[in-house]
């Protein structure tokens, strides 16, 4: 085969332009792509339970803001930390969350709180429980072997 010089060029600029589109759409995909809807701020995952909040999973007390609540969980493979949750009913509760790991899932059944828990970002989210009752925690991203177990409970008492 033989090919004109200036064909040659072209093979290479061709080439050479795909390599860097590649490599944008790839650098670009890196830093947009899975970050998800309900994370704000980003946090390092691997040192995360020294970090406040996550230094201190649970429900607590507020005062001074548009919430009652704060009640912070650190979901790593199986489990969320803390295991079980109680607030009075009619509380302004802002839900703040992340996972030590892999992506997980905090979908509280019955309700509209449905986050998506990815290591290095922070997912928040406010609501009222005006119902008392029980209500599921499930993980709704698989996550591994033990995802089908991994669930938590929020108790909404009178
Ligand atoms: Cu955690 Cu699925």
């Amino acid at each position: 085969m033989h090919l004109h010089k200036y064909e040659k060029y072209w093979l290479l600029f061709g080439g050479g332009s795909l390599i860097v589109f590649l490599l944008i759409t790839g650098i670009m995909a890196f830093h947009n792509g899975s970050h998800p809807p309900s994370a704000k701020n980003t946090i390092n995952h691997e040192k995360v339970d020294q970090i406040a909040p996550f230094n201190k999973p649970g429900v607590h007390k507020v005062s001074g803001k548009d919430w009652d609540y704060e009640i912070v969980v650190l979901a790593s493979a199986f489990y969320y930390n803390p295991p079980e949750l109680e607030v009075p009913v009619g509380s302004k509760v802002k839900f703040i969350a992340t996972s030590k790991d892999v992506v997980h899932g905090f979908e509280i059944s019955g309700t509209n709180v449905n986050m998506m828990l990815e290591p290095g970002y922070v997912s928040e989210y406010v609501t009222t429980v005006d119902k008392a009752g029980e209500y599921l925690i499930v993980c709704n991203e698989y996550c591994g072997v033990g995802h089908a177990q991994m669930h938590s409970m929020l108790k909404v008492v009178d």
